[in-house]
């Protein structure tokens, strides 16, 4: 079995590269990765030297780099995790986001089709359903909710997900598309929630807290994610949306005192700042397409998972600080300047 798995140096790829090559030690994973800003080569130094590992540096849009890499891998299976993935760059630079999220998408099936890949996973998101009212905790994301996004990050995933169905429709390309909620755990990049106010709280730095701090998001661990795309891709029915998530839901203040509580920090770092242009309210996913279908549940609980994700940020230091120190500073003074 050989997988091309795009975006394996960001957060969530990272992750899931790291879960295969441990859990199936005679399948070859080929990471193809563009190394934006996001991309980290500190998130693969484990498994550099593994024979069973190949990192290609590629853009996913770049048509010509992508036939050739399918050419010469005749990969069995694409998980593509590649994207802009923050709703706060969406809103700076929408159309990076068309590029690589809607366009990428389109190359890498193209080459799928071209080349008999026998299962194209597409790693959507919970933001193409919108957002549920704060004071409607009876509802839920289910695979049927319409698709209503937001901003252009979200936009952009939509557009992928309806060109992913096409394909499915009209070529009969071999598709899955999971739809996940926030995640949290190691190698997350610090511009999102969790390990931004982590960084930031081990600096003694403010923590800038949007709006009210009241809007909930739905929070897995990052390894529960893995184990969903690892049964969707090898059990799941093609053609098929899976969403994954569940049953961890936090208002952006509770996750931000938790943080504080746990490294003995004070409540007054917290900063309200003005929100974000577009905020979704409320997510939260309704799991029971991937429970009754593939046995899946999220099993990390957030109050243990953001026990393990705090002490990764205090054990790594070095990965997180190279980044904070970096253009990283240009982009927060950009976001949070003025805020
Ligand atoms: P990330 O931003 O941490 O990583 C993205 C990776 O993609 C980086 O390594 C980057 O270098 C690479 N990349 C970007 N543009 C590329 C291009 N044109 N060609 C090749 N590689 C490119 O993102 P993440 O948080 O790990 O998210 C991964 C995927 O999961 C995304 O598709 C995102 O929409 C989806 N998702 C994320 C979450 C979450 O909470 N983080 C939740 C649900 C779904
Ligand atoms: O739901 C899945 C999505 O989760 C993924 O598709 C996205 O790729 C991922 O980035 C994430 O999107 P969010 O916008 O929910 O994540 P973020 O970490 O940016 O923000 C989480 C919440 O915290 C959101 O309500 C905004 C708020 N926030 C965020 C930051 C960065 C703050 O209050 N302050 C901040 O500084």
């Amino acid at each position: 079995m050989k997988i091309i798995v795009t975006g394996g140096a960001g957060f969530i790829g990272g992750n899931f590269v790291h879960y295969m090559l441990q859990k199936y030690q005679d399948y070859k994973i080929v990471c193809l990765d563009a190394l934006t800003y996001a991309g980290n080569m500190e998130t693969l130094v484990d498994v550099m030297g593994n024979l069973n590992f190949t990192f290609i540096k590629g853009d996913i849009s770049n048509r010509d780099l992508v036939f050739e890499l399918f050419k010469n891998e005749k990969p069995d299976m694409v998980v593509n995790f590649a994207a802009e993935s923050h709703v706060d760059r969406s809103i700076e630079d929408p159309g990076l986001f068309l590029q690589t999220n809607i366009i990428g998408t389109g190359v890498l099936m193209d080459a799928c089709e071209k080349y008999g890949v026998k299962r194209f996973h597409q790693v959507s998101t919970d933001e193409v359903y919108g957002d549920l009212p704060l004071d409607r905790i009876d509802l839920f994301f289910t695979e049927q909710t319409p698709l209503h996004t937001s901003s252009p990050y979200s936009a952009s995933k939509a557009s992928a997900d309806l060109l992913v169905q096409a394909y499915y429709r009209t070529f009969h390309l071999p598709v899955t598309i999971s739809r996940c909620s926030n995640n949290y755990g190691p190698y997350h990049f610090p511009e999102k929630l969790i390990p931004l106010m982590i960084a930031n709280a081990l600096n003694d730095k403010p923590l800038p807290v949007y709006g009210n701090g009241e809007n909930v998001r739905d929070w897995l661990y990052v390894e529960d994610h893995c184990c969903a795309i690892d049964l969707i891709i090898h059990k799941g029915s093609v053609g098929e949306v899976y969403n994954i998530g569940g049953h961890n839901e936090r208002t952006n203040l509770q996750v931000v005192k938790t943080i504080l509580k746990e490294l003995g920090k004070p409540d007054s770092l917290i900063q309200y700042v003005a929100d974000r242009p577009g905020h979704d309210r409320r997510y939260a996913i309704d799991p029971r397409k991937i429970y009754n279908e593939l046995g899946w549940l999220p099993e990390t609980k957030f109050d243990d998972g953001i026990k393990l994700t705090i002490k990764w940020y205090l054990d790594n230091k070095p990965w997180w600080d190279h980044i904070i120190k970096g253009d990283y500073q240009d982009y927060y003074n950009k976001i949070y300047g003025n805020r």
